[in-house]
């Protein structure tokens, strides 16, 4: 039998997190169970954005301060622009290995898969909450130099861990094979200023059939555990360094906290 996540009839969060930001990766009842998402939570596209920019900014800024191999942990179906195109563009070498458990996307992943320089992007079909199994699969294994720093992108992924404790496990759990000099991106879902108290939210996002955990920034921070954060810290993603359409967005309007921290 198709599994639910690969039938066009029955709507799938990555495809309706692919029609809100503007994708062609999504059916009929994708594009109907996101215009009712849209409808209660008008700045979902706006705070959607707004993390891909994130993503954007902190892939950008951890490649220009060397690092040259990159693994994405939950990441989605393809979204121009995908994080290799980011840090090819600054480092044509680098060398990103993309990670997630969702068949849509290991469906999808061969888009992902074309470099535009000279280093090489690969997926894993892997789960997060087993980070030793991703750092024995091959295309670390033979892939990476695990001598040389890594950075780990973990944009909109640990909201699906629900369980504060196990989160910033897994967190240390990732971070502890890197050498120093290593760095960590984490964007992840807040309601702290969703002017209606935030339950709204939670369910708008609880209806995609994922369950979500939102959390404060003093949570989110705590993801991050002992490692020393670049400036500003952790903020609201449109205020993280911001770049181009960040200017003039509401911090109502953004339901993600994002932060960059490198390991000493
Ligand atoms: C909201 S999307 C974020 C996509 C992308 N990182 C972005 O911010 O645009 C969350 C992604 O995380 C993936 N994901 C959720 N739990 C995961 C897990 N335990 N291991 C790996 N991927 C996971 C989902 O399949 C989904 O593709």
């Amino acid at each position: 039998m198709t599994p639910p996540e690969l039938r066009p009839d029955v709507p799938h969060s990555a495809r309706i997190y692919d029609y809100v930001l503007g994708g062609k990766d999504n059916f009929e009842a994708d594009r109907v169970a996101a215009e009712k998402m849209l409808e209660g939570m008008p700045s979902l596209r706006v705070s959607m954005r707004a993390n891909r920019r994130f993503m954007v900014k902190a892939a950008r800024f951890m490649a220009r301060q060397g690092i040259r191999q990159f693994l994405d942990v939950g990441t989605g179906l393809p979204t121009h622009p995908n994080l290799h195109e980011v840090v090819q563009g600054e480092a044509p070498e680098a060398k990103v290995v993309y990670v997630d458990n969702d068949p849509l996307v290991l469906v999808h992943a061969r888009a992902l898969l074309i470099p535009v320089g000279t280093g090489t992007v690969s997926y894993l079909d892997a789960d997060l909450r087993e980070p030793e199994a991703i750092f024995s699969a091959l295309p670390i294994r033979d892939g990476f130099d695990l001598a040389q720093p890594v950075a780990v992108t973990l944009i909109a992924v640990l909201q699906h861990i629900v369980d504060d404790d196990i989160a910033r496990d897994i967190v240390s759990r990732v971070m502890a094979p890197l050498v120093p000099g290593s760095a960590l991106a984490i964007a992840a879902v807040t309601t702290e200023n969703d002017e209606r108290g935030g339950d709204h939210t939670v369910q708008t996002y609880n209806r995609s059939g994922v369950p979500v955990r939102p959390r404060s920034l003093g949570e989110v921070e705590a993801l991050f555990g002992d490692l020393p954060r670049v400036e500003p810290g952790v903020v609201l993603v449109h205020r993280w360094r911001p770049a181009g359409e960040d200017a003039g967005i509401e911090d109502k309007d953004v339901a993600m906290y994002g932060g960059v921290a490198f390991k000493r």
